[in-house]
């Protein structure tokens, strides 16, 4: 028996733009095995964002179902409150661009995730630093957002996504804004932190020399997965 982290089934999405409805995702089925790697490829504007929204609910489909972590999430029967607390344990998201509180440190960025989701002080601090120790950024825990390397605050983001050890990391393209290097860097250590955590990861990339990084790669070409 396999567990699924995610499970997407007929997924369609239509964005109504002024009197025309533009079709942008039209039938995603899509499985993420716990613990899976995948990476998430295609041109632009194929509907790779749009998908993560959906797969983090951030964002509703036309149609389709959503089961995350084997429990289908009926949408319709969900509060906003009920839908809230589901993605703030059970998703951890990391974007192109790190958004880390300014005024707080390295650590404080990944404890007021930890705050939100009622872990009590001490440990909030204790998982915080764990989870900076594992990015190989102990020693940069005390440090503002603006003293940090762009690659040193992605790994933050990275940190601050993994923390509450969610069943499901969802990235879009969270190494565009760093070289190539430092870029497989962060894979490397977005891929080994989710594979201690046994989340499953869906990454949105265009590196095509990162590729052997991941257990699986996921074409995507108009609304739809190809193969
Ligand atoms: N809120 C919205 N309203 C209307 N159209 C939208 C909305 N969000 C996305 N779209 C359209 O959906 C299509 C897919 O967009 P999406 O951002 O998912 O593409 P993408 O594959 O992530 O592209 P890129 O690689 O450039 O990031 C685009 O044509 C875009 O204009
Ligand atoms: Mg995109």
């Amino acid at each position: 028996m396999s567990a699924f982290a995610l499970r997407l089934s007929g997924i369609e999405k239509t964005f109504r733009s002024g009197d025309t409805l533009v079709p942008v995702l039209k039938g995603v089925d899509l499985d993420l095995a716990e613990g899976e790697f995948s990476a998430l490829m295609g041109p632009s504007g194929c509907g790779k964002s749009t998908l993560l929204m959906i797969a983090g609910m951030l964002e509703p489909p036309s149609t389709g179902a959503i089961e995350l972590g084997g429990l289908p999430l009926s949408l319709a029967d969900l509060s906003a409150a009920e839908l809230r607390a589901i993605r703030r344990r059970g998703v951890g998201f990391v974007f192109q661009k790190p958004n880390l509180i300014p005024f707080l440190t390295a650590s404080e960025n990944i404890e007021v995730v930890l705050e939100i989701n009622d872990m009590a002080p001490r440990k909030r601090r204790t998982l915080s630093r764990s989870v900076l120790a594992e990015l190989d950024l102990a020693h940069r825990a005390d440090q503002l957002p603006r003293r940090l390397s762009g690659g040193e605050q992605q790994r933050v983001a990275i940190g601050r996504a993994l923390a509450t050890r969610p069943a499901l990391i969802l990235a879009d393209e969270p190494t565009a804004a760093l070289d190539s290097v430092r870029g497989r860097q962060a894979l490397e250590l977005l891929r080994d932190a989710a594979r201690r955590n046994g989340a499953a990861a869906l990454v949105v990339t265009h590196d095509q020399r990162s590729l052997d990084l991941f257990d699986r790669v996921i074409q995507m070409e108009d609304g739809r997965i190809k193969g």
